[in-house]
């Protein structure tokens, strides 16, 4: 074949119109999320550092769900494959959209792990002149296409599991799904396949004898490890890629200093930035971008999402924290929830059962024990009482309790608001707050105490009939 003049243009065709039946999910398979995004994602977002001019993703079992994930991305079109006839048919799809020109990299939208070194070596073996197939040497080859060679170790065909004689079963070296040919020629190839096979399906593997028998060179390429190559088709297959994928996530931390407890007891799904010194404690999940400045310690078991924690602030066990900030040096939790816009200042303390939303609390302010702050602007140091809350909604609408500085909120209050405390304000335990409590005075709203003179406990007598 004659040398492509423009082997640097770059197409990716990523199948995923299979079914994923094992799954046994309404879900299609490539969405399904792995370290909180989904299968697919994590294969375009590799693609998208290869700098492909076009990348073409195959759908078909539910392809209006899958079409819609994938909506927002740059430069991926989706193309139908119905019904899917096998992985052949599945790239018959995509070349009325294929130039003429370059390589095409053929991807599967299950195997989420594929490293863009991988895919570039791949493209770079195909050279824009031979097909390169990414293969792998597996000690249970059961399932996978098998590379057949000749005695000259030259790779002749690929031949399915179920094809397979007894002794091309033998072999260990299998295909990984993963290839990248010429698209000039990828495109007349698939076009020309067949489907006399086992599965009646048309295969894309057979184009490597058609391509022996047409002089094109085919070259394995290896791939580096195993996780990269592994495929998702159940379950159990999803669990374990997560584990492997929160290992290396695990081990890239502690190589940067930050001390977790236990590596196997770590799950990040997004972004998740540590400064010096920071201690992770077992089974914390962090979610969306979450940033943890130095010196901060997470107790045991929080969920972290959207959030950032200021330095030495310290997250005790069982805390929720989510679309928030921790000022630094704050103490929170054991079992305190911070909801979307809580703003804690500096040494803030919230503690055990203490909900926060929509609020902020200015440097000192504690809320110690069972409360709930909703839309409220807390000033310096306040004390905010156990069982004391903001009633922030009306039934219609939210509205805002404004506290100043060095407040004294007693126990069992509630703030109705909207409502205004002034600085140095106190609120007796049990009062109910509408109007604006005066600064620096003490305020009470709550029955007063009586004891009733000659009164008599009744007594236990006969029942009445
Ligand atoms: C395929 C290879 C096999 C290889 C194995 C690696 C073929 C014929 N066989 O087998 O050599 O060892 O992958 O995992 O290619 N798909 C479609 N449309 C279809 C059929 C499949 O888009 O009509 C997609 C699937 O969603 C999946 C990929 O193609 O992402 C592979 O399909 P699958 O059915 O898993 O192929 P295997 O039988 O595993
Ligand atoms: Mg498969």
């Amino acid at each position: 074949m004659d040398a492509n003049p423009n082997a640097a243009a770059l197409s990716i065709v990523v199948m995923a119109a299979g079914k994923g039946t094992r799954m046994k999910s309404a879900l299609p398979k490539v969405l399904h999320p792995l370290a909180g995004r989904s299968l697919l994602h994590h294969v375009l977002a590799t693609t998208a550092g290869l700098g492909a001019s076009s990348t073409i993703v195959i759908t078909g079992h539910e392809a209006a769900q899958v079409e819609a994930a994938t909506q927002s991305m740059e430069r991926v079109r989706c193309v139908r494959q119905q019904p899917q006839l096998g992985t052949g048919h599945a790239v018959q799809q995509a070349v009325p959209h294929l130039g003429d020109e370059g390589v095409t990299l053929i991807l599967n939208g299950d195997v989420p792990l594929i490293e863009a070194a991988t895919a570039r070596a791949l493209v770079a073996a195909c050279g824009g002149t031979k097909l390169a197939l990414l293969t792998i040497e597996l000690p249970d080859a059961a399932g996978y296409g098998r590379i057949v060679r000749n005695v000259k170790q030259e790779v002749r065909a690929i031949v399915e599991h179920k094809d397979a004689s007894e002794a091309q079963r033998a072999i260990r070296d299998v295909y990984t799904g993963m290839l990248a040919a010429p698209t000039a020629w990828l495109k007349r190839a698939v076009m020309a396949l067949e489907n006399r096979n086992a599965q009646k399906e048309f295969y894309l593997t057979d184009i490597v004898a058609m391509a022996v028998a047409e002089g094109v060179a085919v070259v394995a390429t290896p791939a580096a490890g195993e996780t990269e190559v592994l495929g998702v088709n159940s379950p159990l297959q999803l669990a374990d890629l997560e584990r492997r994928y929160q290992k290396r996530l695990a081990e890239a931390l502690m190589e940067a200093g930050v001390r977790l407890a236990d590596p196997a007891r770590f799950d990040q799904r997004g972004t998740l930035q540590c400064g010096q010194d920071v201690s992770i404690d077992v089974g914390c999940v962090f979610e969306g971008d979450v940033t943890l400045a130095d010196n901060v310690r997470i107790g045991a078991h929080c969920v972290i999402r959207d959030a950032r924690i200021d330095a030495g602030a310290v997250i005790h066990p069982f805390t929720h924290i989510e679309g928030a900030t921790v000022g630094a040096g704050a103490l929170v939790g054991p079992y305190a929830r911070l909801r979307p816009g809580a703003l804690l200042g500096a040494d803030v303390h919230i503690g055990n059962f203490v909900e926060v939303k929509n609020s902020t609390l200015a440097r000192g302010a504690k809320a110690n024990h069972l409360a709930y702050l909703g839309d409220a602007t807390v000033g310096e140091r306040v004390n905010f009482g156990a069982g004391s809350i903001t009633a922030n909604y009306d039934g219609a609408n939210k509205h805002r309790t404004v506290i100043g500085n060095d407040v004294h909120v007693g126990s069992n209050c509630v703030l109705v608001a909207p409502v205004t405390l002034g600085d140095g304000a106190t609120i007796g335990g049990g009062s109910t707050i509408n109007k604006p409590a005066p600064a620096g005075k003490l305020t009470v709203a709550r029955a007063k105490q009586v004891a009733i003179e000659g009164w008599v406990r009744p007594k236990k007598g006969k029942p009445a009939d």
